[in-house]
């Protein structure tokens, strides 16, 4: 067992009416001046921008506001939130949106006081002294940035998509209404509980395989979004269902799945590189690379492989043939996705297969010209990246 730190310091309020606590959760994280940030139009047609704008009116805190964040938030709006923030004299930003809501404004939180650019933060070229609060009212379960330490930011000028992780980026605090994910879309949905799934299993499929309390949590996690997403397809509006996968989001990435375990991540970097050149929804990026990563490396570690098949997706222990056993928890992984409308391979996200440049291409940038690696349950060079990516593209 690895030893390990594990530091959650969100302050969470969760639970039906949550968001009517958002000026209280302003003034104990002490925002004075807050830049209300949100994304395209759903949090308006909710109404939940409002509500939250009044709150903030009646308890007399000042803000200013800033929409447009678009899924696989851009750098240049980072950049225009940065300036903005810094001319207003904003001291908290409040997301009110999902992951690209939060991770632009934890990029802004983090460029404000830096005098250089931001991007240094995401290139590795600099490591930030301190950042601006941010909290955040969560509208979709899927990325979990309302606990993570990470923000993900694409440079739209270069198709770059990258990842930064510190402990200051993670929010004072997250308003979780369960209620407020009643409007998100089928295909929203269903991409949010392949993310989900996919922060615990890149925590599951680890070299280190003896804390058993950590994979207990982490197979729970995994069959309660299995289980409860098949509800909310079928019904929206149910919110039980919609509230343990609200909560599983933010428990999938908050740390709690890895503490005594070294992650892998692979598939994340495989499918940032895809995202980044392409714009394709995260979620479904992951679900379209998962099956072929996994049959890659399953042979490095068969015994996990049949442990998730048979304690995550129910498929019966074939004692005498281990292998066949894992593979099968694989292929019902794939019918999993397919029944929840992911897509399970390559073509079946992009509509096309990829061209072998296009796979040559995506492997040169997410193994920096051959200069890194990605994983630790299987080290994947950039050949390898190579071949996960063509297995995909069948
Ligand atoms: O822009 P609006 O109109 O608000 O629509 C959004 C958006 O189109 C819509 N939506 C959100 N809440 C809704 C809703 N529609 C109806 N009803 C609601 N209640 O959903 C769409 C997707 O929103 P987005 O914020 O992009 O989703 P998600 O939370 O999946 O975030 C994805 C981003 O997070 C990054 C991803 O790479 C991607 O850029 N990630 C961030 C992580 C982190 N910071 O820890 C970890 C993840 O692995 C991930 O990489
Ligand atoms: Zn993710």
């Amino acid at each position: 067992m690895k030893d390990f730190t594990y530091y959650t310091p969100t302050d969470v309020v969760f639970g039906r009416g949550a968001e009517e606590h958002v000026a209280e959760m302003v003034v104990r994280h002490g925002g004075h001046k807050v830049l209300v940030h949100f994304g395209g139009r759903s949090a308006r047609d909710s109404g939940l921008l409002d509500k939250v704008l009044g709150q903030l009116r009646e308890a007399g805190t000042d803000f200013i506001t800033m929409g447009g964040v678009v899924p696989n938030p851009r750098l240049s709006l980072v950049k225009e939130g940065i300036a903005l923030c810094r001319r207003e004299g904003v001291d908290m930003i409040l997301a009110v949106g999902g992951g690209s809501v939060i991770d632009s404004s934890k990029a802004i939180a983090y460029g404000m006081p830096y005098e250089g650019d931001v991007w240094d933060f995401f290139t590795g070229k600099a490591q930030p002294d301190t950042s601006v609060p941010v909290g955040c009212v969560v509208t979709i379960p899927a990325a979990g940035s309302e606990m993570s330490d990470s923000c993900v930011i694409t440079d739209e000028a270069h198709d770059d998509k990258r990842g930064f992780s510190s402990p200051l980026g993670r929010a004072r605090f997250a308003i979780m209404n369960p209620e407020r994910t009643f409007t998100l879309p089928k295909w929203q949905t269903a991409a949010g509980v392949a993310d989900i799934m996919m922060h615990t299993m890149e925590r599951y499929f680890s070299p280190d395989t003896d804390m058993d309390l950590t994979d207990g949590l982490a197979e729970a996690l995994l069959r309660s979004m299995k289980e409860n997403v098949f509800k909310v397809l079928e019904d929206p509006r149910n919110y039980r269902a919609r509230a343990q996968i609200m909560w599983g989001a933010s428990l999938s990435h908050n740390g709690l799945t890895e503490c005594g375990l070294q992650r892998d991540w692979a598939c994340h970097k495989l499918e940032h590189e895809l995202s980044g050149l392409f714009d394709v929804t995260h979620g479904a990026g992951l679900s379209a690379i998962w099956p072929s990563w996994a049959r890659y490396v399953y042979k490095e570690n068969v015994g996990r492989f049949v442990q998730f098949a048979v304690n995550v997706m129910g498929v019966p222990n074939d004692f005498s043939d281990p292998e066949a056993t894992a593979l099968s928890g694989i292929a019902a992984m794939e019918r999993f996705y397919r029944a929840i409308g992911m897509p399970a391979n390559l073509p079946e996200l992009m509509g096309r297969q990829l061209t072998e440049d296009e796979i040559r291409e995506l492997a040169r940038r997410c193994s920096h010209d051959g200069a890194i690696t990605v994983g630790n349950f299987k080290v994947l060079n950039r050949k390898d990246m190579e071949a996960v990516y063509r297995a995909a593209n069948r």
